[in-house]
């Protein structure tokens, strides 16, 4: 990482370790998506800088789900990105390219997304599945209110939704998503019974609101 890159992620630790408790958007996930972008950068064409950047500052504003701006966390934290990069030198181009990525990271949002806002985005979503996305969803779930079986079933109507609407395009992205897919399902359907799970898989409503899940 350059020595900007390096400044910038004590400056997001500072931010996130001080008021993130909950693993979905401490500071350990950025670290895990930025451990994601970093093994996707393999694969990939993408700045470099950019693509770190991007994962560092793409939760730095970051409202629980119920409060107000929750839903528009993307926004909100393409807007700080803004403010924040030229303090650590990015140029106005750099600048421009990171906060569209930021802001095209949610995954309810429908867009094209070009090659960097693709990267972050599948680099964060990857953390929803597997280990640490379980993690990740019973703290959120647990956070609302909800049971065990309803966080599990949200889990897997979120996740289908995921993959019904967006494909995966980094190597390195889609072999870690396979194996954690599977790991995850593997567990909920353990968890809610094989009856269950097939009957959510069979039924799938893609216009399934993942938020007015959460949003009990
Ligand atoms: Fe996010
Ligand atoms: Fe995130």
């Amino acid at each position: 990482m350059t020595d900007r890159t390096e400044l910038l992620k004590e400056y997001v630790a500072e931010i996130q370790t001080k008021e993130r408790v909950c693993a979905a958007h401490s500071f350990d996930h950025t670290l895990r998506v930025l451990e994601n972008i970093k093994q996707m950068l393999k694969y990939s064409d993408v700045d470099p800088e950019q693509a770190l950047a991007s994962a560092l500052l793409h939760d730095i504003i970051r409202p629980p789900y119920r409060e107000k701006g929750g839903k528009e966390h993307a926004e909100l934290s393409a807007k700080e990105a803004r403010k924040v990069l030229p303090k650590f030198g990015f140029d106005q181009e750099s600048t421009n390219a990171i906060t569209q990525a930021i802001r095209e990271h949610s995954a309810t949002k429908d867009v094209n997304r070009g090659e960097l806002s693709q990267l972050l985005f599948e680099a964060d979503k990857l953390d929803t599945f597997g280990k640490t996305g379980l993690e990740r969803w019973m703290c959120l779930g647990k956070g609302d209110g909800l049971s065990q079986q309803e966080i599990l079933e949200g889990i897997l109507k979120i996740q289908l939704k995921l993959l019904v609407f967006n494909t995966f395009k980094n190597k390195y992205a889609k072999e870690e998503l396979k194996k954690r897919k599977k790991m995850l399902f593997d567990h909920i359907k353990k968890e809610i019974g094989e009856g269950k799970f097939e009957h959510i898989v069979n039924n799938f409503d893609s216009n399934y609101d993942p938020y007015a899940h959460l949003i009990k």
